[in-house]
């Protein structure tokens, strides 16, 4: 696997490659997650690139940038292992040089939710996901369902920019009791970790719940009660919203999408299930 660190670098190594090229946007510490996004990659395009560039504009005064895990040795092994053919590992200057002056903000779906509790979140992701695929260029590019608003919010930023690319959504991988992947997991101590998969239990039940006709609020109020039974600190929002606007529903209609963001410990997880 070729490593490309440099813009110039990537410039030649792009205008090189024939044929269709995906692409799997990370900030790397990689996971089983992260490898189906590969192996999707591999099923849709000739070459698969991957980058991973722990983004600082994503991150809010005293959230975990500091601490994010990062661990590229590893993360190459298991590119390496799934085939991936180029990684773009950008440092922060190549991304971000001197005098950069433009943000990329989506407005309306970006608001809500995430956005509310993590203000300027998603414009720094809207900025940088802009970024990559411009500077790469492929063809296809696929995200994770476990960030359900941020695939929204990219979808919705490369249509209304005429981005040429086609975005994939893969389903989120799990763990045997449902925890999803996800690199801040390993914040978790190991009773958290145990507590944590009261998460995407909440949302099973619920979605079980609507689906069986109950009321949506009576629905989401149990799933808020199991979440603070099971130790949860901080409950950010648990909601059920129209899988492509986002905007909340009370009544069950079309496409729908069960939402939740809490805390436990130190740690704050998010999951999403389609109802
Ligand atoms: O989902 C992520 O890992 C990040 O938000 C992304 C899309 C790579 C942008 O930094």
């Amino acid at each position: 696997m070729q490593i490309v660190r440099s813009s110039e670098e990537l410039a030649l190594y792009r205008a090189a490659l024939e044929g269709k090229l995906a692409l799997v946007p990370t900030m790397g510490a990689l996971h089983p997650g992260h490898m189906a996004l590969i192996d999707e990659a591999k099923r849709r395009a000739d070459e698969v690139a991957a980058s991973v560039f722990v983004n600082p504009t994503q991150f809010g005064a005293g959230e975990d940038f500091g601490r994010y895990p990062r661990r590229e040795a590893e993360d190459v092994r298991m590119l390496e292992d799934k085939g991936c053919d180029f990684l773009w590992a950008p440092s922060v200057s190549d991304v971000y040089p001197d005098g950069f002056a433009t943000k990329v903000s989506v407005a309306g779906i970006s608001e809500r939710w995430e956005g509310e509790a993590r203000p300027g979140h998603f414009d720094g992701v809207a900025t940088v996901v802009a970024k990559l695929l411009l500077s790469v260029r492929p063809h296809v590019a696929l995200f994770g369902e476990k960030d359900f608003q941020q695939l929204a919010v990219i979808r919705r930023m490369v249509s209304d920019l005429d981005i040429a690319v086609e975005i994939v959504a893969v389903p989120t991988v799990r763990e045997a009791d449902g925890l999803a992947l996800s690199s801040r997991n390993a914040y978790l101590s190991p009773e958290e970790r145990k507590r944590a998969a009261a998460l995407p239990n909440a949302l099973k039940n619920a979605r079980d719940a609507v689906a069986a006709g109950s009321a949506v609020s009576i629905a989401l109020q149990e799933a808020k009660q199991a979440l603070v039974d099971a130790g949860f600190l901080r409950i950010d929002y648990v909601a059920l919203v129209d899988a492509e606007t986002l905007e909340p529903i009370d009544e069950p209609l079309g496409q729908m999408r069960l939402i939740a963001a809490a805390v436990i410990g130190n740690t704050r997880l998010i999951d999403n299930l389609a109802v």
